[in-house]
């Protein structure tokens, strides 16, 4: 069966939802986007990540075409019409469709569109047994709170950690340790956490913030401080979040054998709290 999408306020079969070639999210990778977990049907954190979706769209000046509810409303019907069970949804809001001038267009309507795609399992236990990272400089910009489908450093960093037979890039600006190209880092020393604090230099994951809240609960000290990439590297434990992988444990980086060299004990403890979060009512909006 044809998977439906949703384009501009319609619901229509993935061959016909067509954008044209002078939307401004293809001339210039002009808008924002989020990524939403769907676990057995249901969308995981719906409200988190509208919340942040309408961050970026004020960030960067673009006023969403539709309220949250509408959002999340359509987004259901999305899920119920492909029948989706394990599955993430892709929602982008792009400037419009506009002569290619780079100022703002009057009069143009955002485009806004969502398609759900089936989650591999098989990937998911793949990353739960441990990942390989490199370390990369990151050459961003400083607005990395925004969600922003602009995204060329972040890829060419992912393919580099590809080519060197690694599953993600670690970003090192002026020596602190930021993020993953498409996940948050955390260091485990101890019985305390360190993460980047949220701020201009990284994406305020919405993974990042319930795993927070989850290492409080176990009782474990979070520290949301810089830290640098060797201390990354001296770290008992580390581990990715993110809405697609979970919690990754980072087994080695640049090559070099991080802690034992496979999941840790407390990484293993927050992914357990984890998973009961995606069963229980209150994980799930
Ligand atoms: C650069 C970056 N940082 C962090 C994250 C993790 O964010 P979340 O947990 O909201 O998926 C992502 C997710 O794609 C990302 O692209």
């Amino acid at each position: 069966m044809e998977q439906i999408v949703f384009l501009n306020g319609r619901f229509v079969p993935e061959r016909q939802a067509v954008i044209s070639v002078e939307d401004r999210g293809n001339t210039f990778g002009d808008g924002v986007y989020e990524v939403v977990r769907i676990y057995e049907g249901r969308p995981f954190q719906l409200e988190a990540h509208l919340a942040r979706l309408e961050r970026s769209a004020a960030a960067i000046r673009l006023p969403l075409p539709m309220t949250p509810e509408e959002i999340s409303s359509a987004a259901r019907e999305l899920i119920e019409r492909n029948g989706c069970a394990d599955a993430s949804l892709y929602l982008q809001v792009s400037r419009g469709v506009a002569p290619r001038q780079h100022q703002f267009p009057d009069g143009a309507q955002p485009t806004v569109f969502m398609i759900a795609r089936p989650v591999d399992p098989k990937a998911i236990t793949t990353y739960r047994q441990g990942v390989g990272c490199i370390s990369v400089e990151d050459r961003r910009w400083t607005m990395c709170h925004v969600k922003a489908i602009t995204l060329l450093p972040n890829v060419l960093a992912k393919q580099a950690a590809k080519d060197a037979g690694a599953f993600e890039a670690i970003f090192v600006r002026e020596g602190v340790v930021t993020e993953g190209s498409s996940s948050n880092v955390f260091a485990v020393s101890g019985k305390r956490l360190y993460t980047h604090p949220e701020g201009p230099f990284i994406l305020s994951g919405v993974t990042r913030r319930l795993v927070i809240d989850l290492a409080r609960r176990l009782g474990l000290e979070v520290c949301e401080a810089p830290f640098t990439l060797s201390d990354l590297k001296e770290a008992d434990e580390v581990f990715l979040t993110s809405t697609v992988i979970e919690i990754a444990p980072v087994v080695r980086i640049d090559g070099q054998r991080v802690g034992k060299g496979g999941p840790g004990t407390r990484t293993v403890d927050l992914q357990q709290a984890f998973d009961k979060l995606k069963e229980g009512p209150s994980g799930v909006d």
